[in-house]
């Protein structure tokens, strides 16, 4: 394979603000200065994987302006091949994001350019899925887009998808992953009527039931729970003074994909995984936070 993992998704410029508090509907709060970072759960994802030193690609749409040259700059220069990042069809996507004192973040993103990654991008691409050993996804470019993807998978690819954010998905889709990486939220959008709990285990068994081979429940400072047909495994999690906690899930889901590649079982993929997070939300912004693998030895 020329890839180690081919990411299909989103890339945002992140405007991002800090904030003592959230504004309530009405209400004018002041923050800090303005920071614009490259993000995106898609761009994020390459970034981490190529960070660590995986052979990375990305399948994603910026636009013809200053946030989409800030987005491929930042791909390139983290060392991801930007020969499947298509440009124009509308503005690139933006996040408003406030990130409060404690480190957590609330956003909203405007898709833009990940609006219009169309099914036809994704045929048009089949070189890059038949090139590359891992392909993973997330849910900010159009569902029928990440269906296509499923489809689009070559012989021996393995495919990982993060469904943030979360929607019902079809039965097609829940069957190809391996695994479904979900938090407590995403776990219960995507069960539906289903979450008939409220133990992450039982949403581990629950979500197996609707059809992937393998279940990662991302639990923060509880660790994860990693699910598969031999069981459910808990992987513990690496305690960090978190900062900024953007991006950190698309870090985790990269490492993940990229470690189950190179033969890792799903337990051992996942404890990797967290480490990766936890020096992530150590540091401000998503991908300028990632680390390099020495630094992930080095915790
Ligand atoms: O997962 C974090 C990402 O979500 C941010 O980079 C922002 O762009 C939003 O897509
Ligand atoms: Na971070």
């Amino acid at each position: 394979y020329a890839y180690d993992l081919l990411v299909v998704g989103s890339a945002n410029a992140d405007l991002v603000i800090g904030v003592e508090r959230r504004p309530a509907a009405g209400e004018t709060v002041l923050g800090s200065d303005l920071a614009v970072h490259p993000g995106g759960k898609g761009a994020n994802q390459a970034v981490a994987a190529a960070r660590l030193g995986a052979r990375t690609a990305l399948l994603a749409r910026v636009g013809d302006d200053a946030h989409g040259r800030l987005l491929l700059d930042a791909q390139r220069a983290a060392g991801v091949d930007t020969v499947g990042v298509l440009v124009g069809g509308a503005p690139t996507g933006v996040a408003l994001i406030t990130v409060d004192p404690s480190g957590d973040n609330s956003i909203v993103v405007s898709p833009g350019a990940n609006g219009r990654l169309t099914p036809a991008d994704v045929r048009a691409a089949a070189s890059l899925f038949h090139a590359s050993r891992v392909v993973s996804a997330q849910l900010e470019i159009p569902l029928e887009t990440v269906v296509e993807v499923v489809r689009s998978l070559a012989p021996g690819n393995r495919f990982v998808l993060n469904p943030s954010p979360p929607r019902p998905l079809p039965g097609e889709v829940l069957a190809a992953c391996d695994p479904l990486i979900v938090n407590e939220h995403e776990a219960k959008v995507i069960l539906g009527a289903a979450c008939v709990s409220e133990e992450p285990a039982d949403w581990a068994r629950l979500l197996l039931a609707k059809g992937p081979r393998s279940v990662v429940v991302t639990l923060g400072a509880q660790g994860a729970l990693a699910a598969s047909a031999e069981g459910v495994v808990r992987v513990p999690s690496v305690p960090v003074d978190a900062v900024d906690t953007t991006g950190a899930g698309d870090a985790f889901t990269a490492a993940l994909a990229w470690r189950l590649g190179t033969g890792a079982t799903l337990e051992e993929a996942a404890a990797y995984a967290a480490r990766v997070g936890a020096v992530a939300v150590t540091r401000e912004g998503a991908q300028e936070s990632f680390p390099t693998a020495a630094e992930v030895d080095a915790l």
